[in-house]
């Protein structure tokens, strides 16, 4: 992969957090694929981890068997922005990460620490892996790879954000909302780095922006 810039290729880590909603998936690999860099979902992998847990039975409450669970899954992830894709044990589970009961469960799974420490030294070691890359996720400017520059956190209103997750993948707006505000106030809440905003990161408010100058602003930011 080639920068679409004459210049010097990016190499760096660009840093994506925020809600869900904000628009970050999407131009997380948009922003990837201009600057010719590699692209990781740290959510995705978090949610790969909760099919295991689901696949085993795991009472939600016990953080001794959710991590037990994940400890014994392979998760391997692509960090092609054109070639999303992710494994669980050697199988596919790309639809299987975005279904209902996954996305209800997955909050409890990412807040039990042992598992963040889990993904979060895989991330490192892909991260590390070379090249330029951009990551996408609730800690990442936080706690993943705090030297991440730039290192932007998406907001957007709680209307806007409904209504794009309801247009990505269908139903009702308002209870799409209401799951957005639980999945946010326990991600918020939990006790293991919760999804916060670093002290150096630069809010970038999507409300009223398109993908398109989203990912413009993120190219600014990156120096494109
Ligand atoms: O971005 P997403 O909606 O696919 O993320 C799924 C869940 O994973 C989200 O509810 C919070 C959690 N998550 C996390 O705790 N830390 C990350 N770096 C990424 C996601």
């Amino acid at each position: 992969m080639s920068s679409q810039f004459s210049g010097t290729p990016f190499s760096g880590v660009v840093a994506l957090d925020g809600p869900a909603g904000t628009g970050k998936s999407t131009v997380a690999r948009r922003l990837a694929s201009a600057l010719g860099v590699r692209y990781l979902d740290t959510g995705a992998m978090y949610r790969a981890a909760t099919v295991a847990v689901l696949r085993d039975g795991v009472d939600l409450a016990d953080p001794v068997a959710i991590t037990h669970a994940v400890e014994g899954a392979k998760i391997e992830i692509s960090t092609d922005p054109e070639q999303v894709s992710i494994t669980l044990d050697g199988v596919p589970a790309d639809t299987e990460i975005r279904a209902p009961e996954t996305t209800a469960a997955v909050s409890a799974v990412s807040a039990v620490p042992a598992v963040r420490a889990l993904l979060v030294a895989a991330q490192r070691e892909l991260i590390d892996d070379g090249g330029g890359i951009v990551v996408e996720g609730r800690d990442i400017g936080s706690v993943v790879w705090p030297t991440a520059r730039p290192k932007v956190y998406l907001t957007a209103s709680a209307a806007a954000r409904a209504r794009r997750r309801a247009g990505e993948f269908g139903g009702d707006v308002d209870a799409v909302a209401t799951d957005i505000a639980r999945r946010d106030n326990l991600d918020s809440t939990r006790a293991a780095s919760p999804l916060t905003q670093a002290a150096d990161a630069t809010v970038l408010d999507t409300t009223d922006l398109d993908i398109d100058q989203v990912v413009q602003r993120l190219l600014e930011l990156s120096g494109g």
